[in-house]
């Protein structure tokens, strides 16, 4: 039976399914039951400095992106941090930590970009007895206009500099938080590890604008006929989260730093998949919000079931499996070929392949009169367009054709396209070989 327990920077937790930083964790309300229906750990809404909290708008403050079945596949939000009072926060994150020993409770915070708002906070947040504090380095709106979240993670020395302050007055592991909305993920992590850092994690949301109202010209959530941009989050932004994820962990200046990922976790494949890429846990929000928390029931059973399968008695088993595999595009074997296969029995004749590549691609499928779809291997450059467009899983595929073979569209045998993969110059290993 898997053992689905991490020990993320020393933090011990039942499973790698956290909570992320948002509403769903924003009370102690919310996070004992968040435990019950069995999530590993919590990182709390983000605290802000000691004084009035922040004010929220009092209208609509997410808009959502839908699939044709009204699936949601992104949310964006106009929400600041917390607007609860420090001390209530403080007290609630004590006690939920008290009773709950064996989850993970970390405590998100976002103060302004001075030494002295910091050393304010740590102390109180450190007499909390939670396992570690996560720096919000990443809200794109409402706080970066104000100095702080998205302002501070798009400059690398100040990410530094705020880092170093936390692990001055601080003592438990500190995660930070970066923002995707910056052009080179790597520079923000590689100074959270130089600023003295324990992990980042990521990503935060991504600025967005949803939709805009052609009745009143307004974006979308509009409040009294204003919007503005808010943060995307959800299954839309897990590419984009994993991008980011997998450029940190196979930089060298960051190689092996722990990372917490973020981003449209809604399944157990979703968590498996940010593991894989080097992630010693995962966050969750948009899921959560969409199904509720009895979702992790599903993701743990997902993920233990497939561990099962694959013979991983523990998350270490495959954390990082991905990393070597993930490289740059000079790197891809040219040696490789595949050509489309349409699967007759299972195709419904929709035409929507032979469209696709009639109208945009390379012409490599032929339409008989009776709508018999097959592919012309003469033309097929295995672009997966075909693949990606039918409505019918598994009914298109890519097959690879065995070396030894003629490529029908290049007349050379497969191989051959470059002399010899193992000794071509775009080969790594090769080139480590000479
Ligand atoms: C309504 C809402 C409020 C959020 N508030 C915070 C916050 O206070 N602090 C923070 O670090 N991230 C905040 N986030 C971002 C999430 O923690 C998370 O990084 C993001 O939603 C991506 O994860 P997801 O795709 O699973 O939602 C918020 C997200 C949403 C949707």
């Amino acid at each position: 039976m898997a053992d689905l327990t991490t020990n993320f920077l020393g933090i011990s937790s039942p499973n790698p399914f956290w909570l992320a930083s948002a509403p769903p964790t924003d009370k102690e309300y919310n996070v004992r039951r968040a435990f019950e229906a069995g999530w590993g750990g919590v990182v709390w809404k983000t605290l802000g400095s000691e004084g009035p909290p922040v004010v929220n708008v009092n209208g609509p403050r997410y808009g959502a992106i839908y699939g044709a079945d009204r699936r949601l596949l992104g949310l964006n939000n106009i929400e600041l941090i917390t607007d609860r009072d420090l001390y209530t926060n403080l007290e609630e994150i004590k006690r939920v930590k008290a009773d709950y020993p064996d989850r993970a409770l970390i405590v998100s915070i976002m103060v302004p970009c001075e030494e002295e708002a910091w050393k304010a906070i740590l102390p109180l947040v450190e007499d909390t007895g939670a396992d570690g504090i996560e720096l919000n380095f990443g809200c794109p709106h409402g706080m970066s206009e104000r100095g702080m979240g998205a302002a501070v993670g798009q400059v690398p020395e100040y990410i530094e500099m705020v880092t170093r302050w936390c692990k001055q007055y601080y003592s438990k592991p500190v995660i930070v938080k970066l923002t995707p909305n910056i052009t080179d993920v790597r520079k923000p992590a590689a100074a959270a590890k130089r600023g003295g850092a324990d992990a980042v994690s990521l990503i935060n949301t991504i600025n967005s604008i949803t939709s805009v109202n052609l009745d009143s010209m307004s974006p979308e959530p509009s409040i009294d006929g204003k919007g503005t941009h808010g943060g995307y989050c959800g299954p839309a932004v897990k590419p984009i989260a994993m991008s980011m994820v997998s450029e940190i962990a196979r930089n060298s200046e960051t190689q092996g730093f722990p990372i917490s990922g973020i981003g449209g976790v809604t399944t157990w494949r979703d968590a498996a998949e940010f593991i894989t890429l080097g992630c010693g846990n995962v966050q969750v929000c948009t899921a959560a919000m969409t199904y509720g928390f009895k979702i992790v029931q599903e993701m743990i059973s997902g993920l233990s079931d497939w561990m099962d399968s694959k013979g991983h008695t523990s998350i270490d088993d495959f954390l990082g499996a991905a990393v070597p595999n993930t490289t740059d595009w000079q790197y891809l074997n040219l040696n490789y070929v595949a050509k489309a296969k349409i699967d007759q029995d299972a195709c419904i004749s929709c035409g929507r392949c032979y469209a696709a590549c009639e109208d945009t691609s390379h012409q490599a499928i032929a339409m008989s009169p009776d709508r018999v779809f097959t592919v012309i291997d003469e033309e097929c450059v295995a672009c997966n367009l075909c693949v990606d467009v039918c409505p019918v899983e598994d009914c298109i595929s890519m097959e690879q054709l065995a070396p030894g073979t003629v490529d029908p569209r290049t007349g050379k045998t497969v191989q051959d396209a470059y002399a010899n993969w193992t000794t071509h110059p775009n080969n790594p290993g090769a080139v480590a070989a000479e």
